[in-house]
Order: structure tokens, then sequence, then C-alpha cells
């Protein structure tokens, strides 16, 4: 599958700068208004970044955290500043467990080494990760998509649903639940995506700037509408990403995911989840034991955009005192999800399924 593109270009969505101790970010918090290139150089940058979530969607939030972790390292890096610095980066956002996994790796990699060899062995593990997550992103397309053939009513076309943004911006390239919309549009399988919008955060924006730059048919709706739609037929499955795994299969992902999987259940439509070995916390029973982002209020009373000329501006919608509540993600019980597609391949979203796929990990 050939890499994602931005006007044309393959580009990925973080890199090291070469020459430098630093990497260069997209800021999708620009988007789909502006392409701004952003250059982090420093843990404060690389935590700003997370936060503010300049960079989002949960496998790239883990190897922005471990290229945050070499960048800490750049200058001294004893077991108080290593402890200090992932202590940080842990602390920047709670439910995409691929955050934890990558700090968890950096650790292992780097408390062995002597200080004097931790910097570039960090920055070179940061590397490996982000290369990783290309690659199985990249074969989460090619096992998904054998997945939606299977199920597609027409081989030559398929109709399909997503929710938030799982595309390549989420990752470092391809994707998790749209890699196989990608893999399928090299295959010159005909591919139509209904993306919804994913207040507050409206991810799905960002859905459908990458669908645009790769020239993929889409339809943007208001959340609200993929009851009808799913009631009406006509979709051959529904494909999300996750932020957290459990080891049973129940899935965390952007708030309005559960809604989705009542809906196509409802609907006899397929739930599929799409995710990397990174995003299944194996220590994690099931999903009531996922930490769920309550996330600022302000996300909800102020709307972002551009005025009528061009301008970015900022527009209140609730007044300041107007009670609100936040939540960033849901959890979608593992009896609701069709399969669970890895770089492994596909599995029933159970342990059992699990455990068909990666048989030597621990489970609870
Ligand atoms: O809050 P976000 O934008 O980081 O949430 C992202 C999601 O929920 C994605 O669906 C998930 O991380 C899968 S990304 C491949």
């Amino acid at each position: 599958m050939a890499s994602m593109k931005v006007h044309g270009k393959p580009t990925r969505t973080i890199w090291p700068v070469g020459g430098a101790r630093a990497v260069e970010i997209i800021d999708q918090t620009a988007l789909p208004h502006a392409y701004r290139v952003v250059r982090l150089s420093s843990l404060d940058d690389t935590v700003r970044a997370i936060c503010s979530m300049q960079v989002r969607g949960a496998p790239l939030i883990g190897v922005t955290a471990a290229y945050g972790l070499a960048l800490a390292l750049a200058r001294s890096a004893d077991d108080a500043l290593l402890q200090d610095a992932v202590r940080a980066l842990a602390a920047t956002r709670p439910t995409a467990v691929n955050l934890h996994w990558a700090l968890l790796r950096m650790q292992a990699c780097l408390r062995p080494l002597p200080p004097s060899a931790r910097a570039d062995a960090a920055w070179h593990e940061a590397g490996r990760i982000a290369e990783e997550d290309a690659e199985q992103c990249r074969r989460i397309g090619e096992n998904g998509l054998q997945v939606l053939l299977a199920a597609a009513r027409d081989r030559s076309r398929l109709d399909l649903m997503t929710h938030c943004n799982a595309g390549w911006l989420a990752t470092v390239d391809h994707g998790t639940a749209l890699a196989p919309v990608y893999a399928a549009v090299d295959q010159g399988i005909g591919v139509h995506v209904w993306v919804s919008e994913t207040r507050p955060r409206n991810q799905g924006l960002l859905t459908a700037w990458e669908l645009r730059q790769h020239g993929v048919p889409h339809t943007l709706i208001a959340d609200n509408a993929a009851g009808l739609l799913l009631a009406r037929g006509g979709i051959d499955a529904v494909l999300v990403g996750a932020d957290r795994m459990a080891a049973n299969g129940d899935v965390a992902n952007k708030i309005g995911t559960y809604l989705k999987a009542l809906a196509a259940r409802a609907a006899a439509i397929p739930f599929y989840v799409a995710a990397p070995r990174s995003t299944i916390d194996f220590a994690c029973p099931n999903g009531a034991a996922i930490p769920i982002e309550e996330r600022a209020a302000d996300e909800l009373r102020l709307v972002y955009g551009r005025d009528a000329s061009s301008v970015a501006a900022q527009l209140r919608q609730l007044p300041a005192d107007e009670a609100v509540a936040n939540p960033a993600f849901d959890v979608t019980p593992a009896s609701l999800v069709s399969a669970l597609i890895t770089e492994r391949g596909s599995c029933a979203a159970s342990t059992a399924g699990l455990r068909s796929l990666y048989p030597e990990e621990e489970y609870d």
C-alpha cells in the first residue's frame, strides 16, 4: 500500500528532523483549514502537543511520547530525569494505552543502559516504534480489507461508516480503521465512506480532509444521522479504531462509538474495530476498568472555524456557567463487536479470540 499523501506528496504525521534532535508534526488543530507543520524540540513541546491535541489518535500519541522521551534525554539521561519525563508524558492523556505501552517499551530499552548511552538509544528506539507502527497499520489495511470483502454484498464496491478519525492522521502512516479503505482504493475497489462529525472536537473533519487528499468518495454526517442511515440499509460495515482494547475484547474509542455499535447491531450491520498490538491492554480485564478521559467544558461551549473572510474564529455557543460534561471516550462491549482487526489478522472480540492472535501475552 502506498504511503499517505498531502497535496499529492507522501507524508507522515511525525518525522525526525535531519541533523537535529527534533521532530516535526502536522498540527492537527489547524486542520482542515490550514496545513501547518510544527517542530517539537523538547519534552515540554511534546507534552503540550499531546495535551492540546496537535497530535492525537492512540498510535500517534504513543509514537510522539516515545520521541518526547528521547528529546527529554538529549542533554542528560540519569534515572531521576528519565522518571520525571516518563511521569510528565504519562499524565498527558489517560485513555489511549499506546502512550503507556510506548513509555514502558522505551524504559525497558533505556533503564539497563548507562546514562551516557541513553540519548542515542532513545532516539533509535523511538524511530523503531514509529516504523513498526507504520508497518503494522499497513498490515491492518491488508487484513481489514479481507474482512470487509467477506462481508460485502458486492466485492467491487464497499459502502462503509466510520467515526472520529482513525485514519493516517491518527497513526504514523496508513491509519487503522481507514487503512483497509486505502488498501481497497489501491486495488481499484470502489469505496464510499460515511464520516460522522464527532462532536465536540470534530475529528470527522480530519477524516474528511484525509479522504479528500486521497480522492476517496465520502459524505460527512452529523453524529445523530448515523442511526437513520444504518437503519435504512445499504451500508456494508461500520469500521472504527480504538484507544484501548481490554483483554476480553471490550473497546474504548471516541465518544459516540457505542451508539454506532448499538445502531449497527439493531440493523444487523457488522461492526469492526481495527487496532495494532500497542492498543491492546492485556492487563485490563474489561471495559469497566478503562479510564475515561474527561475533557474541558469549553470544548462544548466554544466552536472554532473560519469566518466569512476565512479568518480563524471562535464562537461561544453556551454561557460560561452552563453545566457541561465532556467524556471523551466510551466503551463498546465485546458483544457488539463483530471482529477485531489487527496486524496479525482478525479474531473474535473475546479473550479466546485475542489469545489466538497473541498467544505469547499474559492474560488476567
Ligand atoms: O481524542 P482523540 O482524537 O485522540 O481520539 C482518537 C480516537 O478515538 C481514535 O478513534 C482512536 O485513537 C483510534 S486511532 C487510529
